[in-house]
């Protein structure tokens, strides 16, 4: 009999390190235990209350039995109100049927579903980079490889049709998009996004369109996949409720796919998750059926993270700091400045130390020598938080 057990991470696991995001939150929480006062631009989380109608559609809801499982893939009326929105943008001749929707514990569920699906060990992964931290890691655990695929910081770090195919392989299976971008802000323009599509569909990838911060665009509406696509049976729309209505808690998001990938995922779903939390559902139901009085929400959010973007970034911009524009989403992607391999995580321990505002190092996000800053918080902080960071910077030295 063994004396004792030591953990030992399984093969599944050797390679997955931890949330870099969720990580810098938790310095945050527990210098904030310590007494101290600290702004945390760290998170992704929408600082509003979810709108009132939301919140009474799922009260009812529990109250007339949402209480009990439901089907794996989530409740018709939940997926017909996707299937849906998703005719209103897809103009092909095969609309989207409630077949081909499957809800899942947040639009994070929705990708890994998507990507222990599609992919497995052998094949490649294009990842545009930076991306979000997660597409890393869950291309990993379908034991796949996620191949970065570089943009150019001039172009906003886009990527086109030429720079992924240099780094396809034949192994290359698919490819991760992810307009507006989490961590950059950046918007693939319809034509963009199109070219990226064809090129896709020439070469037999599958394309997972991770559009979960879709409705949140400063300038004309950000198209999704769905808007410009002109065959959908290489693609996995992934979107939910969580960043355009702050429904962050409620853990909402699903998959738009051909039904046998549906099939699939809803397989898998079954013996992880089963279904998504029924009160969720309804609450789900309501932001995507109840009309003006959540769009009118929805559409003062955004206005509120347009001022807010409109306010800090002169501050950051007039440190010297280099900083993109974002179109989208509510981050501000930031040359980190001072020297070194990762400069960016020196920046971030420098500026929780000193100033106590908490920001997230570019290395999460694949770019080491850029930092990250969420907006999504109140604009007197985002605002301060900026003085401190140009205040930080001004002392490392810019450029
Ligand atoms: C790009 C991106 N995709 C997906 C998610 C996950 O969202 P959800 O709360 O729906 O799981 C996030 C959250 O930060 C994100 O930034």
């Amino acid at each position: 009999m063994a004396d004792s057990f030591v953990f030992r991470p399984s093969e599944n696991i050797a390679a997955l390190k931890e949330s870099a995001t969720i990580a810098v939150s938790q310095r945050a929480k527990a210098l904030k235990a310590e007494g101290r006062e600290i702004i945390d631009l760290g998170a992704g989380e929408p600082d509003f209350d979810t709108p009132a109608p939301i919140r009474a559609a799922a009260a009812a809801a529990v109250e007339q039995g949402a209480t009990r499982y439901t089907a794996v893939e989530g409740i018709l009326p939940l997926r017909e109100a996707i299937a849906a929105d998703a005719n209103r943008a897809y103009r092909g001749p095969d609309r989207v049927t409630p077949a081909e929707v499957v809800v899942s514990n947040g639009s994070k569920q929705s990708l890994y579903n998507a990507c222990v699906a599609l992919f497995g060990p052998g094949d490649e992964v294009l990842v545009p980079t930076p991306s979000w931290t997660s597409y890393y890691e869950m291309v990993g655990l379908a034991r796949a490889t996620a191949v970065e695929v570089h943009g150019d910081p001039a172009r906003g770090f886009k990527v086109d049709p030429a720079r992924l195919a240099a780094h396809a392989t034949p192994r290359t299976r698919g490819l991760m998009l992810n307009s507006p971008s989490n961590p950059t802000g950046g918007v693939y323009a319809p034509n963009e996004l199109r070219a990226i599509l064809d090129l896709a569909a020439d070469r037999g990838w599958w394309v997972i369109s991770d559009e979960i911060y879709v409705r949140i665009s400063y300038d004309a509406p950000a198209p999704g996949a769905l808007d410009v696509a002109t065959r959908r049976d290489n693609l996995v729309v992934v979107n939910g409720v969580a960043k355009a209505y702050a429904m962050t808690g409620w853990r909402i998001g699903w998959t738009i796919s051909p039904a046998p990938l549906a099939k699939a995922m809803n397989a898998f779903q079954s013996h992880t998750t089963s279904n998504a939390a029924t009160v969720s559902q309804h609450a789900a139901l309501a932001a995507l059926t109840l009309g003006a009085p959540v769009e009118a929400e929805v559409q003062s959010m955004v206005a509120e993270f347009r001022k807010r973007r409109d306010a800090a970034l002169p501050i950051l911009r007039g440190a010297g700091l280099t900083v993109l524009e974002p179109a989208g989403a509510f981050y501000f992607y930031i040359k980190a400045p001072g020297t070194g391999a990762d400069a960016g995580a020196a920046f971030c321990t420098a500026l929780l130390e000193r100033e106590g505002v908490a920001i997230v190092p570019g290395s999460a996000f694949r770019t080491p020598d850029w930092v990250r800053v969420s907006y999504a918080a109140a604009e007197s902080q985002v605002v301060e938080a900026c003085r401190r960071i140009a205040r930080v910077a001004a002392d490392i030295g810019v450029g």
